[in-house]
């Protein structure tokens, strides 16, 4: 199975590659669904939210502080570092999709990296709409005030029910439509609409193969599923 997605692989003029956050969790980063997803005594889709934001902007921020600060203190794994080689070594025809939010893919070289769901590192105000890069763990003082207008500083992360960023997902959408390998990796494929790549590349004649340790509704669309941990897999596969 290794070496049919190998061959699939070196013989594709276009590839594209969805990740989630089960790439990250050999590196230390939980991911929401399944074992180690937990904070507290919450769950991850009660907090990633507008409404939560509304109820207690101190409750999520410091959940968001908790995982700038996991993220900080964690190192990009072999499944991050095999996608950046695999661009290296074919920057034409390659598209990296994730759902991440860590910045780990950047750390490991990867290049262009089309993140639909933003950016832990990313800080907008609710009342200006500025937007920056702060890279400060912890913060000083949650929730965090904007610089420019004193307004509340909010997540640059994209939350349930809040729609993706257009340049992103258009180029997702087209990546999707055109590849002739896709490869879906560390995600449960339940959050829409990233999930939605997967049967797109499928019915647009995609091979898919998807690397997960566990079974996703996305096996079932897969030509090849490979269980395994991703930093373990990835490089046998795209290397
Ligand atoms: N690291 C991050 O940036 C991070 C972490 C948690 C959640 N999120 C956000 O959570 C949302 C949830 O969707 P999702 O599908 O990305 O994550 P998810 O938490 O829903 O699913 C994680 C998936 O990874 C699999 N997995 C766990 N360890 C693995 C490993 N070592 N190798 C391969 N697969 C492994 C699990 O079986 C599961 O299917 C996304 O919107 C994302 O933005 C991001
Ligand atoms: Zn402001």
């Amino acid at each position: 199975m290794t070496q049919q997605a190998r061959a699939w692989l070196t013989g594709a003029r276009s590839v594209c590659v969805l990740t989630g956050a089960g790439i990250s969790a050999e590196s230390g980063v939980p991911t929401f669904r399944g074992a180690g997803g937990l904070w507290r005594e919450y769950r991850a889709e009660d907090l990633a939210t507008p409404a939560a934001f509304r109820r207690d902007p101190k409750l999520v921020w410091e959940w968001y502080d908790w995982r700038r600060g996991l993220v900080r203190a964690a190192r990009p794994n072999a499944g991050h570092e095999a996608l950046a080689e695999f661009e290296r070594r074919r920057p034409e025809g390659f598209t990296l999709v994730t759902q991440n939010v860590d910045g780990l893919h950047e750390r490991a070289g990867s290049l262009r990296v089309h993140r639909l769901h933003g950016s832990l590192w990313i800080v907008r105000c609710t009342g200006c709409g500025n937007e920056s890069w702060d890279e400060r763990v912890p913060l000083p003082g949650l929730p965090p005030r904007c610089d420019a207008c004193g307004g509340m500083l909010r997540p640059g992360v994209v939350w349930f029910g809040e729609v993706l960023p257009e340049d992103a997902l258009d180029a997702a959408v087209a990546a999707a439509s055109v590849c002739e390998v896709m490869v879906v990796a560390g995600t449960s494929a339940v959050v829409y609409p990233a999930a939605a790549l997967v049967p797109l590349a499928k019915r647009a004649g995609a091979r898919v193969i998807e690397v997960n340790v566990e079974e996703t509704p996305a096996s079932g669309l897969a030509d090849v599923s490979l269980r395994g941990a991703s930093g373990t897999v990835l490089p046998l596969i795209l290397l």
